[in-house]
């Protein structure tokens, strides 16, 4: 990617850093799925948690990290993780529209790097889970299973655009083109209900599951009915650049756009990305894991726009990437993780601590400037 020299050398000393930390954490974690660090150390899903939706990103990191340098340590922790996440396939209750997450990242990222058949395999299998919660009158991928005591038969939410990508590439592994008219049916209806008119994003919508008619809006992990959720803002902003990417349909190119210049405006002077634009000014919760998938997305869509967008976006991004490497970074080599403070959600109890996504958008990002990215989505 056309950089300064200045931010070149910045991207190389960072790639540096990166590439000397992870070489001890995966040494350390090589056996775990990690999801959060406590005390400095990754935790552990890769047993009671074996379903959760982010246990494709260590993967995915060891994967990028692979790919970068060819040590082996990697392609084992990646491949153990690969293959620990097959129990999810049993679970029918906590099978949902993360599939992406899961198998891109970890399958599909195998199969592109090594050409495994059993990979490939896993990866097919999962991108025919997806489409099976395809809604064909709603024209909408059903988020969840029951839950809650609720059936959410209507629930879709943003972060599915960056499932997508599941199915556009088994569409093109497959050359079956069911794949690709349910993810660009799902695409349609996410432009038509989730993008407003100001450019920010819904995180949640229920639809009618029998008419496909919009009921209502839900605040979802953000602020409330109305905000903002800063990651849901990422999710839409890379998942339709990844959509136009797929398709060619400038729709999805012009939805990306205008998210990104909603972004944009609302980034606070420091850099750093609250958990919702809207949140209160007092509160003092962020979401580095927003800044580094946002930025993620703007590197993306930056290729596909004229000269000077392209600098404003590229700019933003380095400027996002560069505050967390130099404000929210843990670069010692005695602690796993590498952003600090990200945040599950507005509502929760969890804020201000580190999430393996965080980190795979970090390096992700990184990866990017530097054109040495394994492509996952
Ligand atoms: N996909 C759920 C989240 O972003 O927290």
């Amino acid at each position: 990617m056309r950089v300064t020299k200045e931010q070149k050398a910045w991207v190389d000393i960072t790639i540096g850093k990166i590439e000397e930390k992870m070489f001890c954490v995966a040494e350390r974690n090589l056996h775990k799925i990690p999801y959060t660090a406590k005390d400095g150390m990754f935790n552990d899903y890769s047993e009671s948690k074996i379903c959760w939706w982010t246990n494709g990103f260590w993967p995915g990191i060891m994967w990028q990290m692979y790919q970068l340098t060819k040590e082996e340590l990697y392609r084992k922790a990646a491949r153990e993780a690969e293959e620990k996440l097959d129990r999810n396939f049993l679970v029918y209750q906590k099978l949902d529209h993360d599939n992406g997450f899961k198998w891109l990242l970890s399958a599909v990222a195998d199969y592109r790097l090594t050409k495994d058949p059993d990979s490939r395999n896993r990866g097919l299998l999962a991108a025919q889970l997806l489409a099976g919660r395809y809604n064909p009158e709603g024209r909408f991928l059903r988020a969840w299973n029951e839950w809650g005591g609720q059936r959410h038969t209507g629930w879709a939410i943003i972060d599915c655009m960056m499932n997508l990508p599941l199915l556009y590439w088994a569409w093109e592994e497959t050359e079956d083109p069911r794949y690709l008219h349910i993810a660009d049916g799902h695409g349609k209806t996410a432009l038509k209900y989730f993008v407003r008119g100001d450019g920010s994003v819904r995180h949640m919508v229920e639809l009618d599951p029998v008419t496909g008619d919009f009921v209502r809006e839900y605040g979802g992990q953000g602020y409330g009915e109305g905000s903002s959720w800063t990651r849901g803002q990422a999710w839409g902003l890379y998942g339709f650049v990844l959509s136009y990417l797929h398709t060619g349909n400038q729709e999805y190119l012009h939805a990306s756009r205008r998210i990104a210049n909603y972004f944009l405006a609302n980034i606070p002077r420091d850099g750093i990305i609250p958990v919702d634009f809207r949140q209160p000014e007092e509160c003092e919760w962020e979401d580095d894991s927003a800044a580094a998938c946002a930025a993620c997305g703007l590197l993306e869509l930056s290729k596909h726009v004229e000269e000077a967008d392209c600098r404003l976006y590229r700019n933003t991004a380095i400027w996002l990437l560069q505050t967390l490497d130099r404000e929210r970074c843990g670069w010692s080599k005695k602690t796993d993780y590498l952003l600090e403070r990200c945040s599950v959600d507005y509502h929760g109890s969890d804020h201000n601590i580190p999430i393996i996504y965080g980190d795979y958008f970090f390096i992700e990002g990184l990866l990017k400037l530097a054109d040495k990215e394994l492509f996952m989505w």
